[in-house]
């Protein structure tokens, strides 16, 4: 029996994550769920975003379902969610972008990069320090040359021109594809930002550094309909997290209007990673359904609720079971 750590975190994370986990128990009562308290939430109360424990908490768990957490922009303030990436070496960041026309995936590396944590301030200027490892990237390219191995093709998004750190990474993905035979092509970020946009047809697998992997996803986004669609994995040797690639939308939070589609699809990547893709394609399909029937969040242009969307995407599931 899987044990699950579901962390809500902040704003719509307490709206999203609930529907997500009534799926997910929906689709295997066999689950045990247990929550996690992180986030800006916990830190106004106790002074603490992350306890001592949480940590050992989250590593009891085979996989966890997390919402989002609010990060303020305060030099004294670091980001739960990369203190967890950075704990459970949750290495590879995966981001499918699919809808009609568009079947692509960004890999992203999810614990160097300019997230490596290391920075200091000073009286007249602030340094953040960009990492880029020879292990780090081996790994990142590895994983990302796994998947498009059974794809298409590979493209490595960087900014080698002026990086030097990047020159390292492109060398190893370049290597590592040559290696396992996968068709590969280096790309600059801020060209194929654009190209992914207009020619998305173009991409399969892009796997690039952590920062142009985060702006990347959520401009991909505009292909699929907008944030509120788009799950991602947080994968590790030992642990796995899974979240929607949106943040906490304090602008509108606590109105039951969040789309809980980009949850639901992450509850469904979990059901993959734990070896159950038949649970994971019934959800992926019962979403399909319901958005096909016109069923939809205010983003999408609909009037429903992201209770109301739940309710409608647990029906189908049960439907489909019974
Ligand atoms: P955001 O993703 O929270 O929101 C961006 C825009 O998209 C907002 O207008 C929001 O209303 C909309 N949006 C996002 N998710 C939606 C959904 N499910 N349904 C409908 N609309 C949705 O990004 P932001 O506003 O830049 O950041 C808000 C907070 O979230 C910040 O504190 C930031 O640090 C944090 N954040 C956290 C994560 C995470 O936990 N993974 C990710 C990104 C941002
Ligand atoms: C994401 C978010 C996070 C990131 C933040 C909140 C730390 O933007 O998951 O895309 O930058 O990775
Ligand atoms: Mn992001």
């Amino acid at each position: 029996m899987a044990k699950v750590a579901v962390v809500e975190g902040d704003g719509i994370g307490h709206e999203v994550v609930p529907v997500a986990r009534e799926i997910l128990a929906a689709v295997r009562p066999d689950f045990e769920f247990f929550d996690v308290e992180v986030g800006y939430g916990l830190w106004e109360r106790t002074g603490s975003a992350c306890g001592e424990e949480t940590i050992a908490d989250l590593q009891s768990a085979d996989a966890i379902l997390f919402g989002a957490v609010t990060t303020p922009p305060d030099p004294g303030y670091r980001s739960v969610l990369l203190q967890i990436r950075h704990a459970l070496d949750l290495y590879a960041n995966v981001r499918p972008i699919q809808g009609e026309g568009v079947d692509i995936v960004i890999v992203r590396e999810n614990t160097e990069g300019l997230y490596s944590g290391i920075e200091w301030t000073e009286p007249d200027r602030a340094c953040t320090v960009r990492v880029v490892s020879r292990r780090g990237s081996e790994r990142i390219a590895r994983y990302a040359c796994t998947l498009a191995g059974s794809r298409r093709h590979l493209t490595i998004g960087n900014k080698a021109n002026v990086l030097k750190s990047d020159c390292l990474f492109v060398e190893v993905c370049t290597a590592e594809a040559a290696r396992m035979g996968v068709p590969c092509r280096a790309r600059y970020i801020d060209a194929l930002c654009l190209d992914l946009l207009m020619h998305p047809d173009l991409y399969d697998v892009v796997v690039t550094t952590n920062m142009f992997g985060d702006i990347l996803s959520d401009a991909a986004a505009y292909l699929v309909g907008g944030l509120g669609l788009l799950p991602s994995a947080n994968i590790g040797k030992r642990a796995a997290l899974f979240e929607p690639v949106h943040g906490s939308a304090p602008d509108i939070a606590g109105q039951n209007i969040a789309n809980p589609v980009a949850a639901i699809r992450s509850a469904a990547m979990l059901l993959s990673h734990l070896g159950d893709p038949a649970s994971a394609a019934a959800v992926e399909e019962a979403v399909h359904r319901v958005l096909r029937a016109g069923i939809r969040t205010r983003d999408l242009g609909g009037v429903a609720g992201t209770r109301e969307f739940g309710a409608a995407v647990l029906r189908e599931v049960g439907q489909r079971k019974a």
